[in-house]
């Protein structure tokens, strides 16, 4: 007979749940849902060994455990932390943590050029939500930002690293996912960017996934580049016959027209399941999919809601003050084309 695992209690934000011992702070978070899920720019449940590298999870543990209540000294990432017996930690309900998001995102968006209005990943950009939610109204980077050229590196993905954060979700899901790798982060501390090792295409089976994995606009997929605004197009749940993937997918269309391919994202904004190249990149063809019917976008976006919602004053001020007053980047004025 097995014997059964004695679970943990852990109380996020005043709301008590029990989890299995090993289960991160930032899970059992999720377990209890709402908003006291730590956001997380970097941790990607699918993929192992990801997170503790951008800090935006971070949270106060206010009891140790019941063994040993006190407090941790500093706030911990979340995403990294495992839950101990009794352990109770603040998130919403927690001045520091909150203070130490708005420095993180203030961090993130000192080299970032706010080019939202020419980013086809606004309105499903996570750093996009973090500046609504943390963002402050001015900045006070003064120097020049580093920039880069955009680089296609291989037939079908598009790099612009000048909106990469180096979470290393693509390098750790092209390691765990695709035959072989070409690319990583190359260099180190303020020099680091990511690279297609001497200067190869990403062009393994599969590679595709790194579009859904980026939490900014640093990967684009050049099929589908400028074709439309997210919010003009409609979701839907497709599936196709495919022998290397679930052929389940998210087909974006507009009007008739297949724009792009997506796997399907939970409310996290997390792919459900992997979808291959061929099917994201080559099936923009109804005849291809059997239609199921709208997707529901979970997360709270403006795909959602198919409109902007209209923001509070204070939020409404943050991200456009950024771009207008021009003090933390322009549009990347370069890129005008598709492909
Ligand atoms: S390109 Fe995107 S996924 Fe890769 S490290 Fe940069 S932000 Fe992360
Ligand atoms: S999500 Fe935890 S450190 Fe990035």
């Amino acid at each position: 007979m097995s014997e059964e695992v004695k679970k943990f209690k852990i109380t996020i934000d005043g709301q008590t749940t029990e989890v299995l011992p090993g289960t991160t702070i930032i899970e059992a978070a999720r377990q209890i849902g709402g908003k006291s899920v730590p956001p997380a720019m970097c941790y990607y449940s699918k993929l192992e060994h990801s997170g503790g590298r951008c800090r935006t999870c971070l949270v106060e543990v206010s009891k140790g455990s019941e063994a040993d209540p006190r407090p941790m000294p500093k706030l911990v990432a979340s995403c990294r932390t495992a839950v101990m017996d009794g352990m109770e930690v603040k998130n919403l309900t927690s001045e520091r943590t909150q203070e130490a998001r708005k420095a993180v995102t203030e961090f993130m968006l000192i080299h970032h050029p706010l080019d939202c209005p020419v980013c086809d990943q606004a309105g499903e950009c996570h750093l996009q939500d973090l500046s609504y939610e943390h963002g402050l109204s001015d900045s006070r980077m003064e120097f020049e930002k580093k920039t880069f050229d955009a680089e296609d590196i291989g037939p079908n993905i598009k790099l612009n690293m000048n909106r990469c954060i180096l979470c290393a979700r693509c390098v750790l899901l092209a390691n765990q996912l695709t035959e072989e790798r070409e690319h990583g982060i190359l260099f180190r501390g303020e020099h680091a960017e990511i690279g297609t090792y001497l200067n190869k295409a990403l062009e393994n089976d599969f590679i595709g996934n790194v579009i859904d994995v980026c939490p900014v606009g640093a990967l684009t997929d050049r099929t589908a580049r400028f074709a439309s605004r997210v919010w003009f197009t409609k979701p839907m749940n497709a599936t196709c016959n495919c022998d290397k993937c679930s052929g389940k997918a998210v087909i974006w269309m507009k009007g008739e027209e297949i724009v792009r391919v997506t796997g399907r994202k939970d409310k996290y904004g997390e792919v459900e399941e992997f979808i291959c190249d061929d099917c994201r990149f080559h099936k923009k063809d109804l005849k291809y999919w059997t239609v199921e019917g709208p997707r529901n976008i979970e997360r709270h976006s403006v795909i959602s809601l198919n409109h902007y919602e209209t923001p509070q004053p204070k939020e409404q001020t943050n991200l456009w003050n950024h771009f207008n007053q021009n003090k933390i980047g322009s549009p990347d004025k370069k890129e005008t084309s598709n492909g």
